[in-house]
């Protein structure tokens, strides 16, 4: 099962970028964990600070993945664009948030992915990722 990881923008900064909310580790880090956790998987990740670039992405993981884990940060709260590309694709996405959105500003309430998302995790910090992943497993069986 192959499953593709896309960050959004500012999460390349994650290590640096406000630790008390998003902790002291850098995504690539995090990403070698989970390839070793979840070595059965065919794990790939990507990220990007620019919209269409993640649209890019979700089109073309279309043919190649069997599940993708969205975290598309700040554009979650901003994007159509996204929204639509995600309802657009056949492959399922599951959302994923490190923070608890809806602990935070009110302008980080509204997702306009979660409609068309597989599902949604967020607030349990870069394990929203690990559970996201998790999912897709469970569809296996
Ligand atoms: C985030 C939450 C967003 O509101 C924020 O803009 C981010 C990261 C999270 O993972 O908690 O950049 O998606």
């Amino acid at each position: 099962m192959k499953i593709l990881i896309i960050n959004g923008p500012n999460l390349n900064l994650l290590g640096t970028r406000e630790p008390e909310i998003y902790g002291g580790k850098t995504f690539e880090e995090y990403f070698s964990h989970l390839q070793f956790k979840f070595r059965k998987l065919e794990l790939s990740y990507f990220q990007n600070n620019i919209e269409g670039e993640i649209i890019n992405e979700l089109h073309k993981a279309s043919e190649t993945f069997d599940g993708v884990v969205l975290n598309a940060a700040a554009y979650t709260h901003t994007s159509v664009a996204i929204a639509d590309a995600v309802k657009a694709i056949a492959v399922p996405v599951v959302e994923v948030h490190i923070s608890n959105i809806h602990a935070r500003e009110e302008f980080r309430h509204k997702s306009f992915i979660s409609p068309h998302a597989k599902g949604v995790i967020f607030g349990f910090g870069l394990k929203s990722y690990d559970l996201a992943i998790s999912c897709f497993i469970e569809d296996e069986s």
